[in-house]
């Protein structure tokens, strides 16, 4: 059922020079084909502005219910999404970026470098995956199942939690 407006940004210096093709920005609109509909997909140099413009306009504009980046997340001094995120958002959702982290230790130590945040502009979610396929995959894989709840709360779809029945185990 594609109930929701989805935008992928793919945050990458070498993608947006064409040096690097990009894989995860499709693996993140295979993995949400059920969720909702992709309406648009963009590609972003490793710029503060650009990627909080690029926010800001899918979310008071274009109105998408779901915003998913990948890359930018680590400790480079480019990396910038983070930043860019946390200055558009109003409101942090800390659960989705501790629970991705948390699962990701499982698989790799490394995952305690992804700096990524989640939260709420608007009508608009707002998540950071890191950059490479593998990391889409796994960390998205762990708060796909809760997504379609927490967008039928934040869309007003539905009214409380209580009367699902379901605590989503
Ligand atoms: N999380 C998962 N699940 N799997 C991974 O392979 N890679 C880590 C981390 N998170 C990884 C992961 C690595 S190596 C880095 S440097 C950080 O994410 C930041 O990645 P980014 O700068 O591409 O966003």
């Amino acid at each position: 059922m594609n109930l929701y407006k989805i935008a992928v940004i793919t945050v990458s210096d070498k993608g947006s020079r064409g040096e690097r093709k990009d894989e995860s920005g499709p693996a993140i609109c295979e993995m949400i084909e059920s969720l909702g509909e992709v309406v648009s997909c963009h590609m972003v140099p490793d710029e503060l502005d650009l990627i909080q413009e690029l926010m800001i306009n899918l979310s008071d504009i274009e109105k998408v219910d779901l915003i998913l980046t990948t890359g930018g997340t680590g400790l480079s001094p480019r990396d910038n999404t983070p930043e860019a995120t946390l200055a558009v958002i109003e409101r942090a959702v800390p659960g989705l970026a501790e629970a991705m982290r948390m699962e990701s230790l499982k698989k790799t130590n490394r995952a305690m470098l992804s700096r990524a945040v989640a939260g709420v502009r608007r009508s608009t979610l707002i998540i950071n995956l890191p950059g490479s396929v593998k990391a889409v995959r796994e960390c998205l894989g762990v708060i796909l199942p809760v997504l379609p709840h927490g967008l039928e709360i934040l869309s007003g779809k539905a009214g409380d939690c209580g009367n699902s029945g379901n605590n989503g185990n």
